[in-house]
Parts: structure tokens; sequence; C-alpha cells
């Protein structure tokens, strides 16, 4: 079945060749002595314009033919008469590969809402908002393997299941093939784990970190690239319960370093989106600005591709918890109480309404907030020489808040040591990893990066359901 994308078709003028594409129909429209269709094969935003002469196109295919129908056209490549396009095909023949009833077909060419789309994410990637986010989301992937390899980093695959909890906040799935109904008891009446899957109790992976760490500390530089699950029950538009998150991990590294890691990866992401995807980034920033029209205009968003331009041309603001509470602290919505957490004092989480406001109302770039109380941060990362301070790091952007979240790691097995114990985290799902810290330990450090983060950044959407195909999260696994 051999066939010319429609993307390398669009660019083509030898006029007068037969060509052969497939696809799906966008549209349908014309007369009785000839019809128009536009056929889209997710090679771009753009469709092909088909020519259907009646005289050479019967009246009996024309008529199978409705929007999301899937067709084999063979005809000739011709000069177009329509602005807009250099070519087009005159139909020598149509094979309609799949019919799509067009009073059942939910995708029809009108504007359906995203609420719609997600309840039918099965037939989503028909609609050129998806087919465009499709399209960023595997040039983006592509873009941070091709980051790290120029930069002579080795991707490691983590683990899935592990006996693990990384980040120590609880919010696993577990994994087990133990029969619910009837669960084997130890004496003390507890389950007995020796008799499942993996004789203990396993989860699916929340970070892959932990094992990146065992890695950098023999290959230098590593970073993992995998799905991590997270058994929060946060119903937000930046929440999912299975995403994909990057995680770097270097040896020899502080948190300067880190940090510097960071925003190089971040721009360079920016660049080759701007670079690579430019007609679906128009695109997706029409769509943008077609939506703010019904807002305020004090809420309308900065255009999409100037947003993208900005986070190229700014340094990001480096500023530390203690300089960002006390921002906060006397900020207007804070004094006004128009935060839903008031901040009182050092010590506080600093929540996704305190992120926004620091980036996008009091320092207008993206904002790098350090030296986070150890309270509020896991037990890997470096204890600062203050006591009470850790060398993490989260980096902030515009309209997402947090985008990373990462650290120095702390070296020095005595003190690691004792951070597990205070904060009560199972000294014996953790020998390996203390063993780093006996043999060859050396100042490290990492972070990750949630992909779908940086997707509602790059594509301007605001719900993360919108920006991975199948999205999982609380009361729905469809599809
Ligand atoms: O800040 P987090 O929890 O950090 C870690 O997991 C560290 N182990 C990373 C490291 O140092 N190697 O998560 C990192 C990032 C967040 O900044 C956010 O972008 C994303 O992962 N993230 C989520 N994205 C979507 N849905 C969720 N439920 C997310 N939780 C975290
Ligand atoms: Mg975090």
């Amino acid at each position: 079945m051999k066939r010319i994308r429609i993307s390398e078709l669009l660019e083509s003028k030898e006029f007068g060749k037969e060509v052969t594409i497939m696809g799906w129909v966008k549209t349908i429209r014309g007369s009785k002595n000839v019809s128009f269709i536009a056929l889209n094969d997710g090679s771009c935003l753009k469709n092909m314009q088909i020519v259907a002469d009646a005289e050479k196109i019967p009246a009996d295919v024309t008529e199978r033919i409705h929007t999301g129908a899937a067709l084999k056209v063979v005809g000739e490549l011709v000069e177009s008469q329509g602005k807009g396009q250099i070519n087009e095909i005159q139909a020598g023949n149509i094979d309609v590969l799949g019919e799509a009833d067009p009073d059942h077909f939910p995708i029809q060419p009108k504007r359906h809402s995203l609420e719609f789309l997600r309840e039918n994410a099965h037939l989503r990637f028909r609609t050129n908002l998806f087919g465009a986010i499709t399209r960023v989301r595997h040039h983006m992937i592509f873009a941070i393997h091709k980051f790290f390899n120029d930069r002579g980093f080795y991707n490691i695959h983590s683990p899935i299941v592990t006996g693990s909890d990384a980040e120590g906040a609880g919010e696993m799935f577990q994994v087990t093939t133990l029969d619910l109904q009837n669960p084997p008891k130890t004496e003390d009446g507890e389950i007995d784990f020796s008799k499942d899957f993996f004789g203990k109790a396993t989860n699916l992976t929340v970070s892959g970190q932990l094992e990146a760490e065992l890695a950098a500390l023999a290959m230098s530089q590593v970073y993992t690239f995998g799905p991590t699950f997270r058994a929060e029950n946060s119903n937000t538009s930046r929440h999912l319960a299975e995403f994909w998150m990057i995680e770097p991990e270097v040896a020899f590294a502080d948190i300067v370093d880190n940090m510097d890691l960071a925003e190089d990866m971040l721009k360079y992401l920016v660049q080759y989106a701007l670079d690579n995807c430019k007609e679906d980034l128009e695109f997706l920033q029409q769509r943008l600005a077609n939506e703010d029209k019904q807002k305020p205009e004090n809420e309308r968003s900065m255009p999409l591709i100037e947003k993208l331009n900005f986070v190229l041309e700014n340094n990001f603001e480096r500023i530390t918890y203690t300089d960002a509470i006390n921002i906060l602290k006397n900020s207007k919505p804070n004094k006004k109480k128009k935060f839903n957490y008031v901040i009182e004092e050092w010590g506080a989480d600093i929540q996704s309404e305190h992120e926004r406001y620091l980036v996008e109302k009091h320092f207008k770039k993206p904002v790098i907030i350090t030296d986070y109380p150890k309270d509020i941060k896991a037990f890997y990362m470096k204890q600062n020489d203050d006591d009470k301070t850790v060398a993490a790091m989260d980096v902030l952007f515009p309209q997402i808040g947090e985008i990373i979240g990462g650290s120095q790691r702390e070296e020095n097995y005595d003190k690691l040591m004792k951070r597990i114990k205070e904060m009560n985290i199972p000294e014996e799902t953790m020998w390996w990893f203390l063993d780093t810290r006996k043999y060859g330990t050396v100042p490290h450090a990492g972070f990750g990066l949630g992909f779908e983060r940086l997707m509602l950044f790059v594509t301007g959407m605001t719900n993360i359901r919108d920006v991975i195909p199948f999205p999982r999260f609380p009361k729905s696994a469809e599809f």
C-alpha cells in the first residue's frame, strides 16, 4: 500500500505526476458535477484538496464519502487555483476504505468542547487540535533525548514496579497478585506480602530518581524518561495519576550546576518547538486567541509564540525560599487575604497560587526557588549548614507554577541515615540506596521535569488532561 505522506506532497510542484494518498476526510463539499474533499493523514495540520469530477468518480462513490471516512485516492497532481495551496489532486480513482456514518460519527467539522473531546478521546486524534498536540508532543520527546544525547548523558530505564516510595509521600498504587477477597495473613493478622508475587509489598514507581542516582554514581551523567504514577487525589488541571517524568542525575554537580542544567534544558526545548513545530504552534496560538476573545482584557494571555520567546530571552530569577516568603508575606494579595492559603510565617508551603504570583505578577519571568525548609521536602535532599534548609530547587513557570522539582543530594552517609530515621522511612527498603554513600560517594544533583507540564506550557493548553493521549485521573481510566 504505497502512498505519499500529505506533508511531503503539499510542497510538490511535480504537476502531471500520478500520486497515491490515503487519509481521513475532514470535509466534503460541492455540487452534482464536482466534489471537493479535504483529506488529512496526520502528517501535518494542512489537508490535501482532492477534486472529484462526477465524470471520473461516480456518484455512488461520492455519496459514501462523509467527514471521518477513510479514503485511498489515486490521481494527478495539478496546480491549484485556490489561494494558500500550491497543488491539488484531480482524482482518477477513489476507494472508500472505511465509511463514517454522518448520523453517528461524533467528530463533525465544527467546534467541539474540550470536555466532549475528552469523552471521545478514542477519536479526538482526528481533530486539528489533537493532531497538532500529538505532533508537538512527539517533537518534544525527541528533543529531550537529543538534548541529553548531545551532552553525553545516558538514558536509564528505571523500574516501573518498585518496593520503595522515593518521595516518601505515600501516594502509591499497590501492585499485587494476592486475592483481595481473601489475602494471606501473618500471625499478627496483617497481610502477608511474603506470599505476594515479588515476595514483598510493591507499588508503581513515583519517581525513577533513586535508581538514576545509582547509575549516575558510575556513569557520571544519566537521565530517565518514564511513566510515573501518583495516587494523589488531586482533581486539578495540573495533576495526572499517570504522567511522564524526565529525571537527569549528574555526579560531580552541585545545586548551581543543577539550576544551570534545568534552565538550559527548558530553553533548548522551547527553542526546538519554535524551530520544528511552527505550523502547529501558530494554529495553537490562534486557538488560544479565539478562546481569549471571550475573556475580559486583563485576563487574556500573551500570544503563545511571544510567551515562548519570552522564556528564551530572560534569565530565570533565582531566589531562596526565605526571599520568596518575604515577598509573598508583603504582597497585596496576602495582606488582603486574597490567597486561599495566606502566608503567615517561614516554614509555610508555597502553593501554586503563590508560585504564579511570583512568576506572573512579581518577577514577570520564570523563577527558581532554592533552599526550602527541610521539613517540607524529601529525605534525600542535601542538608544545608543552617540545619534548617535543604539544597532544593523548584522551577516555576507562568500559568503552570512548578514545572521542575529537584535538588542537590545528601551524599554523606551519616547525615542521610539520620534523616531517614527522623522521617520514619523504612530503612530495610533503602539499603541499596545507602550503599552508594558508603562506596565512592560524591556530590551529585538532579531534578524531575513533568513532561505534561512542559506540554501545557509549549501548547498553551490549560488542562493537563488534554496534552496526554489517554489521561488517568481519579475515577477515570477509560480507553
Ligand atoms: O517535585 P517532584 O515530586 O520531584 C520528584 O519526583 C523528584 N524525584 C525529581 C528529581 O529530583 N529527580 O516531581 C517532579 C515534577 C514536578 O515538578 C511536576 O512538573 C511533575 O513532576 N509532577 C506531576 N505532573 C503531573 N501530574 C502529577 N501528579 C505530578 N506530580 C509531579
Ligand atoms: Mg515538587
